[in-house]
């Protein structure tokens, strides 16, 4: 096959050479084929330098989460759709772990994680938003706000991957000194951007960079940035970090702005991939500043603590249970599509019970910790979108849940998962076994 591409090749010079009348002789055929292969040459060379790149880990940290398999990798497993797990006697438990630490951006998944007030450590502190002008008003006057920015309107968020990089005295580079140290680690973001192609130097090394991404199996070439956990004072005064009113769906919190920590550049590359006209910029909750969470959770003078949240759409924490997902995928319209758990973005995935038995739980134990079930989580559109490709393939399962999840008398909305107010704060890990401690009524309520 190679040989006769070769031939075809050496053909092609030879009949060139003979058409121009310059002769068939080695200088002449050497020189030609210099010039054919040049192009690619250069490409390839300018692709081996980019995947050299040193990626350089942020110094005093180690990359937090799941290391290998995910532990969804069977969900399709039929043994799942009854509810008892025969693999764990019949327990109920914890089967896998996620965080998305920026509101609608891509999951990360972990084997256990830290329970704070705001539910799992690293979920959900930060927030893309965009700056949304308004006409100008009778007397002239324009006004512009930040408001949050979710897959339901720009999938390609579903794109936009983190990594949590924790410090690790053990890890190189550590001091008490280090930036990522103080701030309790590192956020770092990674994103599809293709640069322009064309017949520069910088266009050159465009298609390197192509190159480089299609070598190491990316769709893509990936931009990053990378921003402190959670900055200091110190930090947020000298980076002159600006705070900032972002709306959260009927919430306004006054956040931090990390645009001081990113590129100008990077965040319009960022902006362009997500396809967005407006200013961008990335908002963390500022821990002074947490969202109060009224409607379903607990009351303060019940349990001696104001529930509260991060950048969450409305309570800490999110669990669902398989054996339902499974039951929403039985019904689905036939397809060449099976019904993926992780469109619904929980926190805690859980087997054992069947399906929908979670629907009236009021308070369970999930391993050494105590968690208020506080309400059903009403779905809108967003599990219609595929979190492997971005994009919002069909109108399901969101169809088929109006027909069969509509069961809350306080919502119109399908509804499928519980939010829940943790109790206590502590651990939480893969394998921790859940006992249902209390069941009630659940009527969701909207503010
Ligand atoms: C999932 O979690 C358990 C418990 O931590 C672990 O032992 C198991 O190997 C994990 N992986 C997969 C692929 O299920």
């Amino acid at each position: 096959m190679s040989s006769n591409i070769l031939d075809d090749l050496l053909n092609s010079v030879r009949q060139f050479l003979v058409d121009v009348g310059v002769g068939l002789n080695p200088l002449t055929i050497g020189v030609t084929l210099f010039v054919l292969l040049f192009p690619p040459l250069i490409l390839f060379v300018l692709a081996l330098n980019q995947k050299d790149a040193p990626f350089s880990p942020p110094p005093g940290c180690r990359k937090f989460g799941l290391v290998g398999k995910s532990n969804l990798s069977d969900q399709y497993s039929k043994r799942y759709a009854e509810g008892g797990d025969p693999c764990a006697a019949n327990r109920w438990t914890v089967k896998a772990l996620f965080i998305y630490p920026i509101k609608s951006c891509a999951r990360l998944e972990l084997d256990q994680s830290e329970v704070v007030r705001t539910g799992l450590k690293f979920d959900r502190q930060f927030t893309f938003a965009q700056q949304v002008t308004g006409l100008p008003t009778m007397e002239g006057k324009v006004e512009s706000e930040w408001t949050f920015i979710t897959q339901r309107t720009f999938p390609r968020l579903a794109k936009v991957e983190t990594e949590i990089w924790i410090p690790d005295p053990k890890a190189p580079g550590y001091s008490e000194q280090e930036e990522y140290v103080k701030s309790e680690g590192c956020l770092l973001v990674r994103f599809p951007f293709t640069p322009d192609t064309e017949f520069t130097v910088e266009g050159l090394k465009s298609y390197g960079k192509i190159l480089a991404a299609w070598m190491s199996g990316k769709p893509e070439p990936m931009m990053e940035f990378r921003v402190p956990f959670n900055p200091t004072q110190e930090r947020i005064k000298e980076a002159r970090y600006r705070s900032a009113e972002v709306k959260i769906w009927r919430e306004k919190p006054v956040a931090l702005d990390m645009a001081n920590e990113v590129p100008v550049d990077t965040m319009e590359k960022l902006r362009y991939t997500l396809g967005i006209t407006n200013p961008i910029t990335l908002f963390r909750i500022d821990p002074q500043n947490y969202r109060q969470v009224h409607k379903c959770a607990p009351k303060s003078q019940d349990v001696g603590f104001q529930p509260v949240v991060g950048m969450a759409d409305s309570y800490p924490l999110h669990i669902l249970n398989l054996a339902s997902v499974h039951d929403v995928a039985s019904k689905l319209p036939k397809g060449p599509k099976r019904l993926n758990a992780l469109r619904y973005r929980a926190n805690v995935y859980m087997t054992g019970p069947p399906a929908f038995s979670e629907d009236d739980w009021a308070k369970a134990r999930i391993g050494d910790g105590l968690y208020h079930i506080s309400c059903r989580t009403t779905r809108c559109k967003l599990p219609n979108v595929d979190p492997e490709t971005a994009v919002a393939d069909r109108n399901e399962p969101g169809t088929t849940m109006r027909k069969h999840r509509v069961i809350d008398k306080g919502s119109k909305s399908p509804c499928l998962g519980m939010q829940v107010t943790p109790l206590t704060q502590g651990e939480i890990r893969v394998g921790d076994e859940i006992e249902v401690l209390e069941k009630g009524e659940h009527f969701f309520k909207s503010e």
